[in-house]
């Protein structure tokens, strides 16, 4: 996976890393069963705590503190690196920080 991220960053910097780990953090929402808790609380579909209107995460590092917390509060047992693919998830998803 690496090997292959070096190779493609000369072609295409930003999509050949980053889609590795979009689709990583993806299986580990879905893994993690995340969604199911955050509709329980919104009574929306999946997507409507990222995209509320009173939502607390607007910057990326907001984003990183609220998916750490979610993690250790719950015993999520993420670990650090898959936190990160989480937040690339997240961001690419709904958030869209590092779009801007
Ligand atoms: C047992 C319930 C539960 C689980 C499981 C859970 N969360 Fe949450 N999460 C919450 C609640 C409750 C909130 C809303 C907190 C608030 O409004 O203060 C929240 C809010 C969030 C937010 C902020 C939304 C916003 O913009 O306001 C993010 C991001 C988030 N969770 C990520 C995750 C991720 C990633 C996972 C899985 C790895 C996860 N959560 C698992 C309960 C949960």
């Amino acid at each position: 996976m690496r090997i292959a991220c070096l190779a493609f960053a000369a072609l295409a910097p930003t999509l050949a890393c980053a889609a590795g780990e979009v689709e990583e953090g993806r299986k580990l929402v879905a893994e993690h069963r995340c969604e199911s808790c955050h509709q329980a609380k919104t009574l929306g579909d999946a997507s409507a705590v990222y995209l509320r209107k009173d939502r607390k995460v607007t910057s990326m590092a907001k984003l990183k503190a609220q998916v750490a917390l979610c993690n250790s509060e719950l015993n999520l047992g993420l670990f650090p690196e898959e936190e990160d693919h989480v937040v690339d998830f997240l961001d690419a998803t709904y958030y869209r920080f590092s779009a801007k």
